[in-house]
């Protein structure tokens, strides 16, 4: 469908003038380590079964990256695939985000390191931290440049090596998480409306729910920081889990609204991949057909910002989502943050 053609959606961004210029992601890619680790390897390494896990939270293994592979080499594959479906050159790409709480180092930023390994010269990198929500965030971001005509193609990159900042040892946390990356080329396609609109929200008031202590400057990093177990991945999960289901649903059902579209219309629904539990709430409140939700999370366990970058992918390449779908994704991590999406695809 053509921009200018009447569609049955409103397109909120276009009381902006946007002149035409819609932004569409024309390719997507994904990467995650050969390595998968299973419930069942788990139950030797800490105090838990294959049924709990899978009963609380419908992981059955998670990805773990190598280690001499880095959150940045994970995102430059993602990258190259999604380049490649997008056919774009890394001489094209104007400006490459990464979204990513375990950046290979805290500077300079993992976008740097992939720009470098990708060979995308002319391009532009920085990070983003919005931890699970960060692929959402930089959607958003991205398209701010291309929209603005600052930009033509920017490469929105969601990468974790989660498994790098895991307490192996603390079985509240240690079976949730997987390491992985996924990307989309952001770019004017012209024939479509694209990204129709991203709701965005954040609660640091909440923040300790879900945090690493060690590591900044509140805590830099000293014997008794490591010895004190602070540079690991801390997590209330009851609470978060709330938090979780209500932003999820608000953000969405805001998206939907400023679209003037029913869940009904969506062709496919990709939420967070968290937790199968947090994933079916959301569904049933949404009033969402189990058919419409795309869940991956069986695999891959949760990946943070890499989460919904990584289905997407799967999404398209499995024939989940054609072209003219409308899709929405919706999001929830860390900050507390949160965040949905409706794009037309
Ligand atoms: N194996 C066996 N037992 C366990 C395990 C385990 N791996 N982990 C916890 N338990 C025990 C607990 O110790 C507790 O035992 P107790 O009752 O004797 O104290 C019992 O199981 C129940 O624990 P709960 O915390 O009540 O379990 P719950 O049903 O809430 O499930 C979970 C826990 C899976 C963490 C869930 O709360 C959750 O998914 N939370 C949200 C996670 C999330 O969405 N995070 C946001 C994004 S992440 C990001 O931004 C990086």
């Amino acid at each position: 469908m053509s921009p200018s053609s009447t569609p049955k959606f409103k397109n909120p961004r276009a009381r902006f003038n946007f002149q035409g210029r819609t932004v569409s992601i024309t390719g997507v890619g994904a990467y995650v380590p050969a390595k998968a680790l299973t419930n069942y390897e788990l139950e030797k390494m800490v105090d838990t079964t294959d049924e709990w896990i899978t009963t609380r939270t419908g992981i059955k293994e998670r990805r773990i990256a190598a280690k001499d592979e880095f959150t940045s080499d994970m995102a430059a594959k993602a990258a190259q695939r999604a380049m490649k479906a997008a056919g774009v050159t890394p001489d094209q790409v104007d400006l490459i985000i990464v979204a990513t709480i375990t950046p290979d180092m805290v500077f300079p930023s993992t976008a740097c390191v992939v720009q470098q390994k990708i060979g995308a010269t002319r391009a532009a990198a920085f990070d983003i931290e919005a931890a699970c929500s960060g692929f959402i965030y930089g959607l958003e971001i991205g398209q701010q440049f291309i929209m603005s005509r600052s930009y033509d193609t920017v490469l929105v990159i969601g990468a974790e090596k989660l498994s790098a900042i895991i307490d192996w040892t603390d079985r509240n946390t240690c079976v949730l998480f997987g390491d992985g990356a996924g990307c989309a080329v952001l770019q004017s396609r012209g024939k479509s409306h694209g990204l129709l609109t991203a709701v965005m929200g954040a609660d640091g008031s909440k923040a300790e729910l879900l945090y690493m202590p060690g590591g900044g400057s509140r805590c830099p990093a000293s014997s008794q920081s490591v010895s004190s177990r602070l540079h690991y991945l801390r997590m209330e999960g009851k609470e978060t889990f709330k938090h979780a289901v209500q932003a999820m649903v608000s953000a969405a059902t805001e998206s939907l609204r400023r679209c003037d579209l029913k869940i009904t219309d969506i062709k496919c629904v990709i939420p967070h991949q968290a937790n199968r539990r947090i994933i079916d709430a959301v569904g049933d409140r949404l009033g969402a057909r189990p058919d419409q939700l795309f869940v991956n999370l069986d695999r891959y366990g949760n990946t943070s910002a890499a989460s919904v970058a990584i289905a997407l992918d799967e999404a398209v390449n499995s024939g989940r989502i054609h072209r003219g779908d409308l899709i929405l994704l919706v999001v929830f991590g860390a900050g507390l943050t949160w965040g949905a999406a409706v794009i037309e695809w």
